[in-house]
């Protein structure tokens, strides 16, 4: 029996030592050592070993076992080193001469709206202005009629950094830095990433993209304002939008709208999309408060001015049909992919 013994050791050596690769190992593994393996099955025999042998036998296909799961174990950690230097190798030889696949990338959905509203915009005179995400209370607040303790803050609660600052919970909070930047008369647009401490659903993001647009010279009112939203929203939707203006509370306006467009889905008869009234709501703006103007350095009595406050994330995904907003910002390059072409 003992010879026996001996014999599957042997064979068990040469084997292991043939192993080149970790599944190789496996199989040796199950085969020896697995439920019906060869060394698992030599203890079956156990039963039919002289009595007088039996615990010497025992013994033996016992230390058998350690040796064979000690080996395994040995060989794997040679074979996992082996194989991690093989793929180090491998990337040395990567080559960054040569051309790159044809897989390029593609724009994200939201930067091809923002393009599109900025090119709108440039071609009646508009600039595009830059601003920081990082701000503080009283660009972001303050300086917009919204004093501390004010309930309107209540609505945009953000994230504070140590050092007091905030990310920035709507583009308005460029308004200030712009007009001290230029001055009356001015047209500008401004698009940016905007926080809120949100919890996320398919329609709410802690992260999300605004353009801000404003205009201030002598004379400008409300017909001003319903003609640019109509032109632009005509022009990135390519049909023929209607607008209309429902009273908004924004601090920073007087007066302030809710501006709707004609359901871009049925064109106005009533939808699931536009649940049946036959508009959307699309753009928060108004009439830039006098107060607002004061504090960028622009005098109210001479000059007046419109601002407005497009949702960009809101308005990428109604043309291009996304329904979950966390798509947007997940980073899920299939999800992404298919805006390749457009
Ligand atoms: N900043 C406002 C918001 O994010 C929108 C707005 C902009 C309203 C400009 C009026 C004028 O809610």
């Amino acid at each position: 029996m003992s010879t026996k013994i001996e014999m599957l050791k042997a064979e068990f050596e040469k084997e292991i030592e043939l192993c080149e690769n970790s599944e190789a190992i496996e199989k040796i593994r199950v085969a020896y050592l697995g439920k019906k393996g060869k060394i698992t099955e030599l203890l079956g025999e156990l039963k039919n070993v002289p009595n007088e042998e039996k615990k010497a036998f025992g013994q033996n296909v016992n230390l058998l076992k350690k040796f064979a799961a000690d080996k395994i174990a040995e060989q794997v950690e040679i074979i996992k080193k082996a194989e991690e230097e093989k793929l180090i190798n491998s990337a040395e030889t990567y080559d960054l001469s040569l051309p790159s696949s044809e897989e390029s990338g593609s724009y994200h959905p939201i930067t091809l709206v923002q393009r599109e509203v900025e090119e709108i915009f440039a071609s009646m005179g508009f600039t595009i202005e830059d601003y920081v995400e990082i701000t503080d209370d009283y660009h972001c607040f303050e300086a917009l009629n919204i004093p501390k303790h004010h309930p309107a803050r209540d609505m945009q609660d953000t994230y504070y950094l140590d050092n007091g600052q905030l990310l920035k919970t709507h583009t308005s909070a460029a308004q200030n830095a712009i007009m001290k930047k230029y001055g009356a008369p001015l047209r500008a647009i401004f698009p940016g990433r905007c926080f809120r401490n949100e919890s996320t659903d398919a329609c709410h993001e802690n992260t999300f993209f605004q353009m801000e647009g404003m205009m201030i010279d002598k004379d400008i009112s409300i017909s001003n304002l319903i003609y640019f939203m109509k032109k632009m929203l005509s022009e990135v939707f390519k049909q023929d939008i209607n607008v209309r203006l429902r009273p908004g509370f924004f601090p920073f306006v007087e007066p302030g709208f809710e501006l709707d467009i004609s359901c871009t889905i049925c064109g106005g008869k009533g939808c699931p999309s536009c649940k049946n009234s036959g508009w959307l709501e699309l753009c928060p703006c108004g009439m830039i408060h006098p107060n607002v103007l004061k504090a960028g350095g622009i005098d109210p009595e001479e000059y007046t001015g419109f601002a407005f406050g497009l949702g960009l994330t809101r308005l990428a995904m109604m043309r291009f049909g996304v329904k979950d907003i966390r798509d947007l910002n997940s980073g899920n390059l299939k999800a992404l992919d298919q805006f390749k072409h457009e």
